[in-house]
């Protein structure tokens, strides 16, 4: 039986590919799967290895319709039909999947999911770093709920941790992995109501990042949380700084590290300039609010570093930008996975939640995944895209709206493939919402094979920390064997 398996491995070897072949005979697929079936084999052999990194890759909104979606895109752009590619993720040898419902809500939202995977338990809607004994916007219920991220505990453990994101640094999303507060809104004191400030609340987001734990590097968006309202924005000059109480939060950061070394950058320029050799500390805020999409990069004025933004482009029904980030963020899982060893580095890449987004209709294999079903019209005899959004601002946003016209918008000479294109949906929101089902998660490296089904979310940063020898799990067999 192996050696059946090996002959057939031997044919592949000598350069078989399933992509584009325009006649796919059965010959074919067999041996695309016994190729599969003797890497799955050869899994016998699971790293139990302790992880010296550990590496989370959040696709924020990267739902399996955007995985598939973002596959055929990344296949298409690179000559092929698309749907036979395999994204960087695609490879990683162990996939589950993740339950992301929060404790009271059955479609989530980011801070109570990033709280899930980063601090170990489900929480509620709108709050980071809480327990479920918090409620939201309620400072007073509030205190005391505060858990423990992995961040936090690998820091403890004399890791050094890193915070990298094209959101503002202090977006719902990266904040759970050092913040603990009843509201994801209070990025800046200002947003913090006064009563809830009297009631203990007075540390905003931006001054828990720069207090509550010395994260070695951060870098994305949001410079205006950590700036004064006196104090103008270097690339919007125009703009100003949001802070009110007087605290000048880059200034405070930098100060802060003597005798270490500290370098704060702003602009790729100066980001390319950093010498990490020489470097204990980066602080990089590439922008005053948000990063650029993936595919508005070019037209950035001070130029930034890339990876990926889709849960925001998704908000907007805009499929193609949500698409264009996704195959950033897959790019960027590659580098990672060649700057380290599977030996001692787990890699997990997941999404907080999925989106509204499905794949639609019967269009022809290789049709364009941004492009209009090619094999048939809508029961009302209209065009539609192989992309469609259950809700959001493609519903009524678009000139010739159906809730102005009665029909949806002809879209026969539209570019749908034009990234800032917004896709129609069918229940009108000016903001699409999440999706409620589970979300993959992919795995590599030490103990990665405790991905393995379908796992609760808080799940993930459990079997990290297991990995990697670190807070509840610093004494089990598994560690002491390899100490
Ligand atoms: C990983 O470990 C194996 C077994 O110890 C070793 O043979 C291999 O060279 C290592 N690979 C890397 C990339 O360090
Ligand atoms: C949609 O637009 C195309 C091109 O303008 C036109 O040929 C077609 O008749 C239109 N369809 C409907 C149902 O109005
Ligand atoms: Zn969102």
């Amino acid at each position: 039986m192996e050696q059946r398996i090996y002959a057939v491995i031997a044919i592949i070897v000598v350069g078989f590919a399933v992509e584009s072949a325009l006649s796919q005979p059965a010959a074919d697929w067999y041996a695309q799967a016994q190729e599969t079936l003797q890497r799955a084999v050869n899994l016998e052999k699971l790293n139990k290895n302790v992880a010296k990194n550990i590496i989370i890759f959040l696709g924020d909104g990267m739902g399996v319709a955007t995985v598939t979606s973002a596959r055929i895109k990344k296949g298409q752009d690179n000559g092929q039909t698309g749907e036979e590619y395999e994204l960087n993720m695609d490879k990683f040898p162990h996939v589950g999947m993740s339950k992301t419902y929060n404790t009271d809500r059955q479609t989530p939202d980011s801070a109570g999911t990033a709280t899930a995977y980063l601090c170990g338990a489900k929480t509620k809607y709108g709050v980071i770093g809480l327990d479920d004994g918090s409620t939201r916007g309620d400072c007073a219920a509030s205190i005391g709920s505060e858990i423990p991220s992995i961040l936090e505990i690998a820091q403890q453990h004399g890791m050094s941790v890193g915070v990298v994101t094209t959101t503002r640094v202090t977006h719902a999303t990266p904040s759970a992995s050092y913040a603990h507060i009843p509201d994801r809104y209070w990025e800046y004191d200002g947003a913090i109501p006064t009563a809830e400030r009297d009631a203990g609340c007075d540390r905003d987001i931006a001054i828990q990042l720069v207090e509550n734990t010395g994260i070695q590097v951060v870098l994305g968006g949001g410079r205006r949380n950590f700036m004064l309202d006196t104090q103008t924005d270097p690339e919007e000059t125009t703009r100003t700084g949001y802070r009110t109480d007087g605290r000048d939060l880059i200034t405070e950061w930098i100060e802060s590290k003597p005798p270490l070394s500290a370098m704060y950058v702003w602009n790729e320029d100066q980001f390319n300039n950093v010498d990490p050799a020489k470097t204990d500390f980066l602080l990089g805020l590439f922008e005053r609010s948000h990063m650029n999409y993936e595919a508005d990069r070019a037209n950035d004025i001070a130029g930034e570093p890339h990876r990926g933004r889709i849960d925001h482009a998704h908000h907007d029904n805009r499929a193609g930008k949500a698409l264009i980030d996704a195959v950033a963020f897959d790019d960027a899982v590659q580098v990672a996975k060649d700057m380290t060893s599977s030996n001692d580095t787990l890699i997990v890449v997941t999404a907080d939640h999925s989106h509204t987004n499905a794949i639609t209709g019967n269009p022809s294999r290789g049709n364009p995944i941004l492009g209009k079903v090619d094999t048939g019209l809508g029961g009302d005899d209209l065009p539609y895209t192989t992309i469609l959004y259950t809700d959001g601002p493609g519903g009524f946003e678009v000139s010739d709206s159906y809730l102005t016209t009665g029909s949806r918008p002809n879209i026969t000479d539209v570019n749908t493939e034009d990234p800032s294109y917004i896709f129609q949906s069918l229940v009108p929101q000016t903001s699409e919402s999440h999706g409620g089902e589970d979300v993959a998660i992919f795995a590599d490296g030490p103990m990665a094979h405790l991905i393995h089904g379908i796992h609760e979310q808080h799940y993930i940063t459990h079997m990290m920390q297991y990995a990697a020898c670190i807070g509840d799990y610093e004494f089990y067999a598994n560690c002491q064997a390899n100490k």
